[in-house]
């Protein structure tokens, strides 16, 4: 456990890490003919650290979000382990899994169909903190006003739903829903894809801020390598399904281009 580990070398310690992560898909053929089996994750090794980002570029259908989906705990991988701490999560019954679902958060490209376009932004924000019991009423009440303003959002906005806020606002909301419950980590997967160029330094600047405020650790996913070059420390390329570690040096290229 971190605690068991001198002080000098927690920094070097991961947060989270995946070993040897495979998923295969299998779709059932309605006209008799053989299952279709598509590797979506084959293999992936990976460490996330605290404060830091890891970008996860690679081309459309190479396997990016299918991983997300597997480190958030979404979908269960066929083989492999996650680690968080001296846990590996995947050999965790549900219940014990439960408060360490608060711990890892996603943030979806499209925030106009992942957030329930019925509920106001004062629901959307207050709901995993009632499912995760996290306090009374009044602390909940305050806690979502505190979220909207660590997004720089209006408290103004509580009444409204989703599809009455602009991409950039519903994204923010979409952010101050994921640190709700405090998570550790946030995987964000193309979360800034969807928006003009403006609101995404706007967005991308606002996300590096929350990172050293509450020392979180990003998955960043992206197609746009430019982008991922300005936010992430590490950057990972998956391809096949698999993902292999680019050279620092085009890490510095990306920030210096960028
Ligand atoms: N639910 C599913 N059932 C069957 N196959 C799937 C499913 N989800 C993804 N796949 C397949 O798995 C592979 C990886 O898909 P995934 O969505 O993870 O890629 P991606 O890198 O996120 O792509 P994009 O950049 O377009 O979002 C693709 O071949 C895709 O068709
Ligand atoms: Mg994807």
């Amino acid at each position: 456990m971190l605690t068991e580990i001198p002080e000098s070398n927690q920094a070097a310690m991961p947060l989270f890490s995946s070993r040897n992560l495979s998923l295969r898909y299998t779709s059932r053929s309605k006209l008799g003919h053989a299952n279709r089996s598509v590797v979506a994750v084959e293999d992936v090794s990976l460490d996330l650290y605290a404060g830091k980002t890891l970008g996860l570029v690679g081309d459309s259908g190479s396997g990016k979000s299918s991983l997300a989906r597997c480190l958030a705990l979404l979908e269960k991988p066929d083989r492999g382990e996650i680690w968080y701490g001296s846990r590996n999560l995947l050999e965790m019954k549900k219940a014990e899994l439960f408060p360490l679902r608060c711990e890892i958060q996603m943030v979806f490209q499209d925030s106009a169909s992942s957030l329930n376009p019925q509920l106001t932004v004062q629901k959307i924000l207050a709901e995993p903190m009632e499912i995760h019991r996290w306090g009374s009423r009044g602390n909940i009440l305050d806690r979502t006003r505190e979220l909207l303003a660590q997004v720089e959002l209006s408290t103004t906005l509580l009444e409204r739903r989703p599809l009455d806020l602009s991409g950039g606002q519903r994204q923010r909301v979409a952010i101050a829903r994921a640190l709700a419950l405090r998570p550790r980590l946030l995987i964000l997967d193309e979360t800034l894809s969807a928006l003009d160029l403006s609101t995404q330094g706007q967005i991308a600047n606002l996300l590096l801020d929350l990172q050293s405020l509450h020392q979180l650790s990003y998955l960043f996913i992206s197609h746009d390598a430019m982008l991922v070059g300005m936010v992430a420390d590490r950057i990972a390329l998956m391809e096949s399904g698999r993902v292999s570690f680019a050279p620092s040096a085009f890490t510095t290229h990306l920030h210096r281009a960028s």
